[in-house]
């Protein structure tokens, strides 16, 4: 089911279960999407809309309209015209795009080709970034969004995780619009457990697995390269094991290129008082070496 992401639509894809035709979302399907919403598992549905509940007809037209223009879907349509995946974005104030996704249970393994797709179509229209709410025991939403390569945006509730996807390569860029002072953080964890105190002494927080990533790509830094969150914050906080060889080297790699970069033992993780010293720390001094 290999098919290159900028492939044009409407175009064929041939899945297990059959061939669909992957076309643009457009105002008409509304239909076609509410019979999708309602023939999921009670649990995918949850998942989708963080309730058991299908949205309503007046919210999935809005949706709709609001995957149209400003932002874009994707369907695919099987040979007896239902609809049995969705995906789409729909343009944040910041300029990302908020991305959602639905695969109809006997339809598994379309997640890829529809994510492709969308970010094929925010790539085009110049939307950098792709955020997703995912609750944080959606499996297969995170092993999906793996494959394209994600970040961690910080918010306090842990049951969900709020990733941010790139349209432009494994690594995403920045947040639209964070202010600063931007923290990056690279741990194996996923979550950080420093972000809370960072967040509550004014840091923005973004954790990045670094070379721990599954993406393709991996860690940029590592290999030489520009890493756009890197190059996008004020401060890194090193977040490894211990002897990880990754984490001298990227400690390294860091304070070569002129970036503010810490141990996570020596940031003060747990302590907001003593984040909040941190919080002039990653401040970039003036004149601004970033
Ligand atoms: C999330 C979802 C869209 C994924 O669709 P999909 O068609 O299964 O996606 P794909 O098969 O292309 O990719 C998913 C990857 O995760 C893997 N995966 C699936 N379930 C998994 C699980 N429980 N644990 C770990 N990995 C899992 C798949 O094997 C696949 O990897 P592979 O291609 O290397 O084999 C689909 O599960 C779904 O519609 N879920 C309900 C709605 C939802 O959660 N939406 C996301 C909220 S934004």
């Amino acid at each position: 089911m290999a098919e290159a992401a900028g492939t044009p639509l409407p175009r064929t894809v041939t899945a297990a279960r059959g061939t669909v035709t992957l076309r643009r979302l457009g105002p008409a399907d509304v239909d076609g999407l509410d019979a999708l919403y309602r023939s999921l598992p009670a649990q995918d549905r949850y998942q989708r809309f963080f309730t058991e509940a299908g949205p309503t007809r007046r919210t999935l037209e809005r949706y709709v309209a609001l995957l149209d223009r400003p932002g874009a879907g994707v369907v695919a349509v099987a040979g007896d015209g239902s609809i049995v995946a969705e995906a789409g974005y729909a343009r944040l104030a910041g300029g990302d795009g908020e991305f959602g996704i639905t695969v109809a249970a006997g339809w598994r393994g379309l997640g890829t080709v529809l994510l492709d797709a969308v970010v094929a179509l925010a790539a085009e229209a110049g939307v950098a970034g792709l955020q997703a709410d995912v609750l944080a025991g959606n499996r297969a939403m995170l092993a999906l969004a793996a494959k394209q390569g994600y970040a961690l945006i910080h918010i306090p509730d842990r049951s969900v995780v709020r990733l941010i996807m790139g349209t432009d390569g494994p690594v995403p860029p920045w947040p639209a619009g964070t202010p600063s002072p931007r923290l990056l953080v690279e741990t194996p964890a996923g979550q950080w457990r420093g972000a809370p105190a960072a967040e509550a002494a004014g840091l923005h927080v973004v954790s990045c697995r670094g070379p721990g990533s599954p993406a393709p790509g991996r860690c940029p830094v590592l290999d030489g390269r520009p890493c756009p969150l890197v190059e996008g914050c004020d401060a890194v906080v090193v977040a490894l094991p211990a002897g990880d060889p990754a984490r001298p080297a990227l400690l390294r790699a860091h304070r070569r290129r002129g970036k503010r970069a810490m141990e996570h033992g020596t940031f003060g993780t747990t302590d907001p008082a003593a984040a909040s010293v941190k919080v002039e720390a990653c401040r970039p001094p003036t004149p601004s070496p970033f």
